[in-house]
């Protein structure tokens, strides 16, 4: 298409693709007078290389957006994030992706976990179990089952191991307790007969309740085990035993031993609610962003010795961690969440995402244009939970 500098003078426009291809139509574009323009690709070292080339001489006028298009809820969340920096009017976009889009960088690879030995924590249910069986399914060499739960943990390695003889052990594993975790990941790796490939720290809890006492008493059953309840500091300690800690203690004992194998991978669940925290359920959010924090810093701590870390939300997902409450409509199966997680992992995603929820609450939550938004959002959200009708 041959561009006319009248018909384009102060258009919005998005390019998609950040390719030679497509720097070169972001410039001609700019230098043709366009008013504004979003610059977005999936690939965030070749969108910096992109703004490296066009900021200098273009300034504000470009915008840069990951994002990825290679299905069509991509494309319409990169038009709805691009609409904020183009004053919410879009002209014109170009696709210049060409042919050599890559591959969805998400889809799972079955075979990058075959012949690997596992240990998954809180692996005696839910999205944890679901991970241990996908892993055993694509040919892992071996898989350890950690969890405090004796009855789940039992039942569940027996009924793998028949089906996957000698590939499966299960350790009685309090991850709140540092000894137990390291004893835990020490009968791993001798199970494993020294290497260690991949640690999943899934073990956690879900935990609403009161900060402090309400001004006005809720409408609350009190008679309802799931009322939220007032949570004191020595839940708070607790929680961070569980969500954070267990996590932490697994990441001390495995790291020494992937760094003298040569390498290894870490996967820490966190939760959307790191990226999106609700009224009363402040406790979670807070372990959950404070693991996802630790996480993505160990990642590049510890990149050179080739261990790759990631942070992994599971999306929200039908398992125990309802305790018995319908899980909100929507909710994908453990095994939708944990082939997810495992896609994310076997293309090292610095952050792996279980649902397209996540996705788009990571991106938004700290975002200065959807401030607004958010507030309001998570204002509803406050405001009906404290009447009653909505559930935490
Ligand atoms: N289900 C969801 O919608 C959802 C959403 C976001 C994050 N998550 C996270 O996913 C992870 C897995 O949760 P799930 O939904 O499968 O729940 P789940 O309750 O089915 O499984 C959690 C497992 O962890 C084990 N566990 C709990 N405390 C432990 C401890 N101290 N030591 C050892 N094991 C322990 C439990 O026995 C259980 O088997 C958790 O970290 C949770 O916070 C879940």
């Amino acid at each position: 298409m041959k561009l006319d500098g009248d018909d384009i003078r102060d258009k919005n426009a998005i390019v998609v693709g950040a390719s030679e291809k497509g720097l070169a139509r972001a410039e001609e574009l700019l230098s043709s007078g366009i008013g504004r323009l979003v610059l977005a690709d999936g690939e965030t070292q070749r969108l910096f290389e992109g703004r490296e080339r066009l900021s200098g001489t273009y300034g504000d006028r470009v915008q840069y957006l990951i994002g990825r298009t290679s299905s069509k809820e991509h494309w319409i969340s990169l038009v709805v994030e691009a609409l904020p920096s183009l004053d919410g009017r879009i002209d014109l976009i170009f696709n210049e992706t060409g042919d050599s889009t890559p591959e969805e960088p998400t889809a799972l690879d079955e075979s990058y976990y075959t012949g690997k030995t596992a240990v998954v924590t809180g692996a005696a249910s839910g999205i944890g179990l679901a991970i241990v069986e996908e892993l055993l399914s694509f040919g892992a060499e071996k898989v350890v089952l950690a969890d405090f739960n004796a009855e789940n943990l039992e039942k569940n390695a027996q009924r793998l191991s028949e089906r996957y003889p000698g590939k499966v052990k299960g350790v009685l594993c309090n991850v709140t307790v540092e000894r137990e975790m390291a004893d835990m990941i020490d009968a791993a790796a001798a199970f494993f007969g020294g290497r260690l490939d991949l640690l999943v720290n899934n073990a956690g809890a879900a935990m609403q309740g009161l900060f402090t006492a309400p001004s006005t008493p809720l409408p609350f059953d009190e008679n309802n085990p799931h009322t939220p309840r007032l949570q004191s500091n020595e839940d708070w300690k607790k929680a961070f035993d569980l969500n954070f800690y267990g996590a932490l203690y697994g990441c001390r004992s495995a790291i020494p031993i992937m760094q003298r194998q040569g390498g290894g991978q870490i996967v820490n669940v966190i939760s959307g609610m790191a990226f999106y925290p609700m009224a009363y359920q402040s406790m979670y959010a807070a372990t959950k962003a404070a693991l996802n924090a630790l996480t993505l810093t160990l990642r590049t701590e510890y990149w050179d010795d080739g261990i790759r870390i990631s942070s992994a939300t599971p999306g929200t997902t039908a398992t125990g961690i309802w305790k018995g409450l319908k899980a909100p409509g929507g909710a994908q199966t453990p095994q939708q969440s944990a082939r997810r997680i495992l896609a994310g992992a076997c293309h090292n995603r610095r952050l792996i995402f279980g649902d397209d929820a996540d996705v788009m609450g990571s991106r938004n939550c700290f975002h200065v244009d959807y401030e607004d938004f958010l507030d309001a959002y998570l204002l509803e959200v406050a405001r009906k939970r404290r009447a009653g009708t909505l559930a935490i």
